[in-house]
Formats: structure tokens, sequence, C-alpha cells
């Protein structure tokens, strides 16, 4: 037999136990391992209800009330707890799967044209719009297209200038685009009105104003009636497009294979003294238009060859050459 007072010391120590260790789960796995301790099959509670047989007749309904309470107490503190720890875990994935859409996207970085493209691309559309149409040649080029065509002969010590990267006895990188215009005189008629930019190739080391890959534009123009007049208008009306109003332009003796005469062309900036170099032109020497078949007596022309990275640096404001083929986005990207 078992007293009612005995059961109530057991009821009530259970009691305690339950209601002091229930705060310190913090976990629903945890929550849950302890209610079977308490309320499972075998549990403390069941355990205590498998006493009532040994309850006095008359006091068993009183202990049976009293073991049902436990009962209830404890559910309402394991669904309150189970409450409790539900809203903190949702709390805490709210939290962590939360989006802040203020934050800044992922960049995504746009490619970005690099100077020299823009510049070249600019010179072909001033071109363009005046009638002549885009050429294009081989960058590896033959000895007679690079040289002989354009009046150097083997022996001639201009040769020396140009002489470059040979692939076989015949065959070369090209030190200049002069070969294309060679190229297209072949294959048209005149008039002849072209620009052909392009990569060349040079011996030269290294420095802040030599690359041995460069880029050039070249320009040739051949009809009947061409004269010098018509070539320093049209380096005119190029260096107010390109540079801006209030340039000066001006012709000095220079020498090409190719031109007869040849000159240096020059350009003052608006209120500066000195006159910078920008390019070599001349008129087409008459041995070059033998060469492609063209009569002389007929057709005159003229070309031009201009660096794409000295435009860019006299543009820009750019001292090394070296800097367009760095591939260092914060230079790029400042063009
Ligand atoms: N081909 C020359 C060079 O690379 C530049 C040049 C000069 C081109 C005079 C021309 C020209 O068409 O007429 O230095």
């Amino acid at each position: 037999m078992i007293e009612l007072t005995e059961l109530r010391n057991r009821i009530s120590s259970v009691e305690d136990d339950l209601k002091s260790r229930v705060q310190t789960l913090n976990t629903l796995d945890a929550l849950e391992a302890f209610r079977i301790e308490f309320l499972g099959r075998k549990g403390k509670i069941s355990e205590l209800f498998k006493l009532l047989g040994q309850i006095e007749q008359g006091e068993r309904a009183t202990a049976g009330k009293l073991l049902n309470n436990l009962k209830q107490e404890a559910n309402a503190i394991f669904a309150s707890r189970q409450e409790d720890l539900g809203s903190a875990a949702l709390d805490q994935q709210i939290a962590s799967e939360r989006i802040d859409v203020t934050l800044p996207g992922v960049y995504h970085p746009l490619g970005h044209k690099h100077v020299l493209t823009q510049v070249q691309q600019e010179i072909e559309s001033i071109f363009l719009r005046m009638g002549f149409d885009v050429a294009a040649g081989p960058e590896i080029e033959d000895e007679y297209h690079n040289f002989e065509a354009l009046n150097i002969p083997a022996d001639h010590p201009a040769r020396d200038d140009w002489d470059t990267f040979y692939i076989d006895d015949k065959t070369l990188l090209r030190p200049h685009t002069s070969p294309v215009q060679i190229r297209v005189m072949e294959e048209t008629q005149p008039p002849v009105r072209i620009i052909c930019p392009g990569r060349c190739y040079r011996r030269d080391t290294q420095d802040a104003t030599h690359s041995p890959v460069f880029h050039q534009v070249e320009l040739l123009w051949v009809e009947e009636g061409l004269s010098l007049a018509n070539l320093k208008y049209l380096l005119e009306v190029f260096i107010h497009e390109f540079f801006g109003e209030g340039y000066e332009t001006r012709l000095s003796g220079d020498f090409f294979p190719f031109t007869e005469p040849s000159v240096q062309v020059h350009m003052r900036a608006p209120r500066a003294k000195d006159w910078l170099e920008i390019m070599g032109a001349g008129m087409v020497d008459p041995a070059v238009l033998t060469n492609v078949g063209y009569d002389p007596e007929v057709v005159t022309g003229f070309a031009f060859g201009l660096g794409i990275e000295r435009m860019a640096m006299l543009r820009y404001g750019i001292d090394d050459i070296r800097l367009f083929f760095g591939n260092d986005l914060r230079f790029i990207t400042q063009f």
C-alpha cells in the first residue's frame, strides 16, 4: 500500500524535475526526448499512474485526480515550450533566409572598347563620311608587296627602316600598312579611295615611344587630277575633325621611296608653341603606279600613314605607349 502523502511527494518531485529542466531545453529534438521521458509509455508520469492500484480504495479518486492534473500540467508545459522553440526556430530560419533587397547586386562587368579600337573606329568614320572605303590586308606579308612594289629595292638603304620579323626568306610580319595600297590597286581600277587600319610589327625595343607591335592607318587616293593641295586640304579636314577646330597643319619635305614628293605632316594646337609630327605622306611615286599597271600620265594620287597609338597619345596626353598593351583595367576603362 502507498500512502496518499507519499504519492503527493512523488508527484511534486516529478513536477519540480519537469519544471526545472524544461527551460534548459533548446531544441525541438531535445524537448521531444524530454517529453518521452515524462509522458512516454514507460515515462515517469505513466509509472506514477501504475501506483494507483496500490492506493487505498477510498483515496483512489483523489489520487487519480492529482495524477491527471500532473499529466495535464505536463502536457501544457510541453506544448508551451514547443511553441516557444518552434517560433524561435522559425525566426532563425527567416533570419537566415532573409534577402536584403538593399544590398548591391552581383557585379557583372561589361566589356570595354580599348582606346586604340575607339580611335581607329573614329578615324574610320571620319574617312567613311568623306567617301573612303575601309580595306584590309594580311599581317604576314611577302617581300614584293612590302618592299619591291613600293619602290624599295633589296639594296636600298631605306629598307633597313622596315626590316623586321621574317618568317622565311620572302615572308615577314608587315612593318607598315603601305603594302595594302599595292594589294588594293592590283585589284581595282582608279579611282581608288581607301583607308586601311591595321596591326604592324617592327624590330623595336620597347620603351615609352616604341613598341614591336603597333597600329597604323594607311590612306590612298588615286584619281585623275589630284595634287598636293588636295592632300593638304584633306589633312586639315581630318585634323579638325579628330583633334578639334583651330589646329594648324604644316607640310615639310621628307623622303619615302613610294612617294614623290614626300612630306612630313606636323600639326599645332591652338595657342601652342610646338609643332608635332603626326604622319608621313606624299604623292604616290609614278614607279608605284606603274608597278600596279596604272598610267602615271593619266592618274595621280596621294597617300599617308599614321600611327594610331601616336594619335591616341596626342589626343589624350598619354605619355607611355606601353600602357596600351599592359591590359591594366584602371587605364583601359578611363577612355
Ligand atoms: N609606311 C610609312 C611608315 O611606316 C608611312 C607612310 C609614309 C605611309 C608616307 C604612306 C606615305 O602612305 O605616303 O613609316
